[in-house]
């Protein structure tokens, strides 16, 4: 199922086959960009991972957003997502994130990602968001510290980015803490 959400200046929808040379674009436009802080894993080059992303959004198992501008709708500038959704007594996902280097530093990604952490909480009826970062990626913990993310500890050697093993910094944010950020 197709899904569509305009924020302000944005529209957040999720994976469709035709998105795939949108998507391609984004990522080369992005490798040098996006390849200190994201293992190979991480990034969409073949048509089968995109198949994939979409069977899982059918399915449940992840909810992944690409964003675009209202002004430019034709390229990709961003993606959200939402992944390993556990139901249960858990009812928890990892989010990750990444927007295109000239759209950097312009509160896209926090206007996507206010909007989708309540589809989140509301519509998937999740519990909890986990997001981790490297201690040296100040942009994405500012991002996260004002979405009301909390720091919850440090985890040695936690992903292979770039080659390397590296040290991240845990944080979430659950229901309770993002309902207490709406009332402030
Ligand atoms: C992490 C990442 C998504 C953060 O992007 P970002 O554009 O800095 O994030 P935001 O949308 O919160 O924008 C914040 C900036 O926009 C500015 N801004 C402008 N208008 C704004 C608005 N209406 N609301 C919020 N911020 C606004 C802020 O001042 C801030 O700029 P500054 O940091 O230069 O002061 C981006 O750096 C990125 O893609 N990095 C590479 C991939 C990556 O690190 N992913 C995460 C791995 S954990």
């Amino acid at each position: 199922m197709k899904i569509n959400i305009s924020t302000l200046n944005l529209i957040l929808s999720t994976p469709r086959i035709e998105d795939y040379f949108a998507l391609n674009d984004f990522e080369n436009r992005n490798k040098n960009h996006l390849g200190k802080w994201e293992s190979t894993s991480q990034s969409t080059q073949d048509i089968l991972s995109l198949e994939n992303w979409i069977k899982e959004c059918d399915e449940g198992k992840s909810a992944r957003f690409f964003i675009r501008t209202k002004i430019n709708p034709d390229i990709i500038i961003g993606l959200c997502n939402f992944t390993q959704i556990f139901h249960g007594s858990f009812q928890a996902c990892y989010l990750g994130y990444k927007i295109d280097y000239e759209y950097e530093g312009k509160g896209f990604m926090f206007e996507s990602l206010q909007t989708l952490i309540g589809y989140v909480f509301e519509e998937l009826k999740l519990h909890r968001i986990m997001a981790n970062y490297m201690p040296s990626n100040i942009r994405s913990a500012k991002l996260l510290h004002r979405l009301g993310f909390v720091v919850e500890g440090q985890a040695k050697n936690y992903l292979f980015i770039n080659n390397k093993w590296e040290d991240h910094v845990l944080t979430a944010l659950s229901i309770e803490e993002w309902k207490s950020t709406l009332t402030c």
